[in-house]
């Protein structure tokens, strides 16, 4: 059984969807959520969920000390990225290599990097005329967005979208294909061990 680390920033509808979908799983478990912010909506859920959550600042962050005994106490083998948007340090992303994704909601290598998260995203797909997006599912590295792309989803972009209705569907495909991404991939590392 692996133990699902989530981390997120925000509303948290992707963390909340994944715990859901492991719950009473044999193959993996979300066993912690770690946020940078304490009054976001991911740690009501998480809490109401039954597990447990980290709010923690920037110098924790930084420092990782108090991020690694949390990791450690719940032994977390998996980490998840659902929406959070500080650049992962390098104590996580190698002491998790191949252990760690993210996903972003658009199709990458494009309308990635630092300042392009949420509706960001969003209004730079429709602004650009883009005729499609979709999610991509990869791997974290030391770079925003820059790991090897593990899988990636695609849907149209209407003419009449706005920022808001393309993050809509965007969120409808996050919803449906993540946690089956990730058990994939738990899979494969379950198997290779
Ligand atoms: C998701 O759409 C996710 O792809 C995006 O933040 C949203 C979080 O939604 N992540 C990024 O933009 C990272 N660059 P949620 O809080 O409802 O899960």
């Amino acid at each position: 059984m692996k133990h699902i680390a989530i981390f997120a920033s925000g509303n948290g509808s992707n963390a909340e969807n994944i715990i859901n979908f492991f719950a009473g799983k044999a193959s993996a478990t979300v066993s912690c959520v770690l946020t940078n912010n304490a009054d976001a909506p991911v740690a009501g859920k998480a809490r109401r969920a039954g597990v447990p959550c980290l709010a923690f600042d920037r110098k924790a962050f930084d420092d990782g000390t108090q991020i690694c005994r949390f990791l450690d106490l719940h032994r977390a083998d998996y980490v998840v990225l659902a929406g959070f948007l500080w650049l992962v340090p390098g104590y996580l992303t190698d002491r998790f290599e191949g252990r760690i994704v993210n996903i972003h909601p658009a199709l990458l290598p494009k309308f990635g990097g630092r300042g392009m998260y949420g509706m960001h995203v969003h209004r730079a797909v429709i602004e650009a005329g883009e005729k499609r997006s979709g999610i991509t599912v990869h791997e974290v590295s030391r770079r925003y967005d820059e790991g090897r792309i593990i899988c990636s989803v695609e849907c149209a972009v209407m003419p009449d979208d706005t920022p808001e209705s393309l993050a809509e569907r965007i969120h409808g495909l996050e919803h449906k294909w993540f946690p089956t991404i990730i058990e994939n991939e738990i899979e494969k590392l379950a198997a290779a061990e």
